[in-house]
């Protein structure tokens, strides 16, 4: 059991290069591998960038969004601690971007769940764009209906049938009124209500291709399903060139947000009966310690009386993740003890 693993390094080659190359095949699945909710992990899983497995450690994540996607040093270790500390198994630094699995190793006891990416409501949460709500349905395979409304929305409303930051944004808004009006349980406070406006960013950022146009934010219906549905590079595909981290996501977010400004952060109490939470400080304030000390609480939730090695990876896991924040306005806690 090796514990917890210190970050590794930003990457210094940002360029863009072909990652669908000869060393990195896709592979159909073999039994017992697992994918889940995140059509960018799948795609690395089934391209060996990380474990085919998708049994991985969050070193390999870091490791595996900068070099197949160059996603930003900054963003992936702040959004592969986040969904760890809730997600993985401390005391192996394994992960399932997908289902639980005794592949992770030996369980802490309950009431942590070490449940994988799928587990709903630790980061996983709802109006995903190609998955189903938990309540109403699979939230991790993909759903072609909702894929079809993705489509439909790039038709309607993107630029020549692309999906853009347009037509993103209409799904984006969509999902969230489908879910007000048809899921009793609907949950969308921080850190979901920043995830889904981010995943809405990252088919934009990350999976046009660099040869057929880099700046330009817009993909084809053809190759976001080849990432969505069947976690594959497009042939001859080329991530992005120069890193996509944190000031580019706000400045997309942004973007994406304005066009629909006026959704908040709250929950349904029954369907079609959404209530604002007045505390959660969504796109304004400081959501990056509110999310920080929220993911914080979570874990000390599941791991309410550590002991031994297991203690020691929290605290370590915990020191990273206050890390990940970067130069932060708030205070580092210690709820493990230092
Ligand atoms: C969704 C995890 C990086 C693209 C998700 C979800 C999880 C996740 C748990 C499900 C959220 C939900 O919809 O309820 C992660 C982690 C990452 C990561 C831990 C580590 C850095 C990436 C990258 C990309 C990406 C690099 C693109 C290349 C997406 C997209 C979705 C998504 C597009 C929405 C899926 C859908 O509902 O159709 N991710 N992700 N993610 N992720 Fe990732
Ligand atoms: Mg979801």
């Amino acid at each position: 059991t090796p514990g917890a693993q210190p970050l590794p390094p930003a990457f210094n080659d940002t360029s863009s290069k072909l990652v669908f190359d000869d060393a990195h095949p896709w592979e159909p699945l073999r039994p017992g591998d697992i994918r889940g909710p995140c059509p960018g992990l799948n795609t690395l899983a089934s391209h060996g960038y990380i474990n085919r497995s998708g049994v991985v450690s969050p070193g390999e994540i870091i490791t595996g969004v900068q070099e197949g996607f160059n996603m930003g040093w900054d963003l992936a270790t702040f959004v592969t601690y986040a969904a760890f500390i809730v997600d993985g198994n401390h005391l192996t630094n394994l992960m399932s971007i997908g289902a639980k699995t005794p592949e992770t190793g030996p369980d802490a006891p309950a009431p942590a769940i070490i449940g994988g990416l799928n587990t709903h409501g630790a980061f996983e949460g709802d109006a995903s764009t190609t998955r189903d709500d938990f309540a109403l349905g699979s939230n991790f395979l993909f759903n072609e209906t909702l894929f079809d409304q993705l489509s439909q929305a790039a038709i309607d409303f993107g630029s020549n049938g692309t999906l853009d930051i347009t037509s993103a944004a209409v799904h984006r808004h969509n999902r969230i009124l489908d879910s007000m009006a048809r899921n009793p349980n609907f949950t969308f406070v921080i850190p979901r209500y920043l995830t889904a406006y981010a995943e809405t960013t990252f088919p934009l950022a990350f999976f046009v291709s660099h040869q057929k146009s880099d700046s330009s934010m817009t993909l084809d219906l053809d190759d976001a399903r080849s990432f969505f549905q069947n976690h594959k590079f497009p042939d001859n595909f080329f991530r992005r060139n120069g890193s996509f981290g944190n000031t580019e996501v706000s400045t997309l977010i942004t973007e994406v947000f304005e066009l629909f400004p006026e959704i908040l952060p709250g929950n349904n109490e029954g369907a079609g009966n959404y209530i604002v939470d007045p505390n959660d400080p969504g796109f304004s304030g400081d959501n990056t310690c509110y999310a920080y000390y929220k993911q914080t609480n979570f874990t000390l939730s599941l791991y309410p009386d550590p002991t031994d090695e297991l203690r020691t990876a929290l605290q370590q896991n915990l020191a990273t993740f206050y890390t990940t924040l970067g130069d932060p306005t708030c205070e580092e806690v210690f709820p493990f003890g230092q």
